[in-house]
């Protein structure tokens, strides 16, 4: 067929005009977030003890630091048991806390397996397979919330309690969505996102210091930037957003998955908590209303002002309000008794 040079032209403008326009608006995107206030004294150390343990013939890093019942505390997307490093003190008071990296993330290994939710189940179930826990707390952030909730339905015998603080733990509504959020998740969900989340690194770059809610310094972004350095290294990161159930039930087996999690959690007796910050991300108060409203057994509360990756805002107040609830928790079952 012969198209005419004039229409041939302007299809061609109208493609460079629509990559453009779709590469500016995600780049703006991340100065729109606004900074908070945020707790004084945030460390950048990542004092503890790295720890490995071979599962399904890779190895995950660990870092386990305190004596008694056990708290798992588990990250999302493209964090690592760094996020956790000012909260973890405060718990290791009272608990023994194990702050795990997910496979191909933090200093865990990076085996060539597809990143799908599946892949990051088969391989936090075979972490505690390998830990042999007994009775459980679990805290959860981001796709840890899908994640450790997912593994803590399929076993409430051996969990204790579930915290979480802006975690995926529902799909999400498009409509819901602002039309910024709603665009940079079709993009990071399109063909564009092999750009945008591998080559220019742009969950780590961009969106992490952005969603911290405050400038991250040099070394907090060294840790960040770390574990994704070669580009192939990016494929957990790229894949995560493209993994995030929609209330258009797409990806259709993930939407089952997490809908019949959160099912269970909301008929669960096991205790829950939601800490929330203001104004949020991912959990603002429309949500964290919806969840409590599902789950009786919820409780909720705030732990001051943060974006996303609230741990970088308030890692003190969540601290405390976790040691405050989980002294509170019925007795721990995994203690030995003397006989
Ligand atoms: C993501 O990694 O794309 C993501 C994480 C949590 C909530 C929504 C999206």
């Amino acid at each position: 067929m012969n198209v005419a040079p004039s229409a041939r032209l302007s299809s061609l403008l109208v493609a460079l005009l629509t990559a453009v326009m779709t590469a500016s608006c995600v780049s703006i995107i991340p100065s729109l977030v606004p900074h908070v206030d945020a707790e004084k004294d945030i460390k950048t150390q990542f004092p503890f003890r790295s720890k490995f343990v071979d599962v399904l013939a890779s190895k995950m890093h660990y870092v386990d630091v305190g004596k008694g019942a056990p708290i798992v505390l588990l990250h999302g997307n493209p964090t690592s048991s760094y996020l956790w490093r000012n909260v973890i003190p405060h718990l290791a008071k009272t608990n023994r806390v194990i702050a795990v990296d997910l496979i191909g993330m933090g200093k865990s290994g990076k085996p060539d397996i597809p990143y799908r939710f599946d892949d990051h189940m088969r391989y936090f179930d075979a972490f505690m397979d390998a830990m042999r826990l007994k009775d459980v707390t679990f805290v959860l952030h981001d796709w840890g919330g899908a994640i450790g909730f997912d593994h803590a339905m399929r076993h409430p015998e051996n969990t204790r309690a579930v915290a979480f603080m802006e975690a995926l733990i529902h799909p999400i509504a498009w409509d819901e969505m602002s039309w910024p959020e709603a665009h940079l998740f079709r993009t990071m969900r399109s063909k564009d996102g092999d750009t945008l989340l591998m080559d220019e690194n742009y969950f780590v770059e961009k969106l992490v210091p952005a969603f911290a809610g405050r400038p991250l310094g040099y070394e907090e972004m060294y840790a960040y930037r770390a574990p994704f350095k070669k580009v192939a290294h990016r494929k957990p990161v790229r894949l995560f957003p493209q993994e995030v159930p929609f209330d258009d039930k797409k990806p259709a087996d993930n939407y089952k998955r997490m809908m019949a999690t959160y099912n269970k959690i909301k008929t669960s007796k096991v205790p829950l908590l939601l800490l929330t910050a203001d104004p949020g991300a991912i959990i603002k108060p429309e949500v964290a209303a919806r969840f409590k409203k599902d789950m009786p057994r919820l409780k909720v509360q705030a732990v001051g002002a943060g974006i996303h990756y609230i741990q970088e805002t308030q890692p003190t107040a969540i601290g405390k309000a976790l040691v405050k609830w989980i002294g509170a928790l019925p007795a721990w079952k995994g203690a030995v008794v003397a006989p």
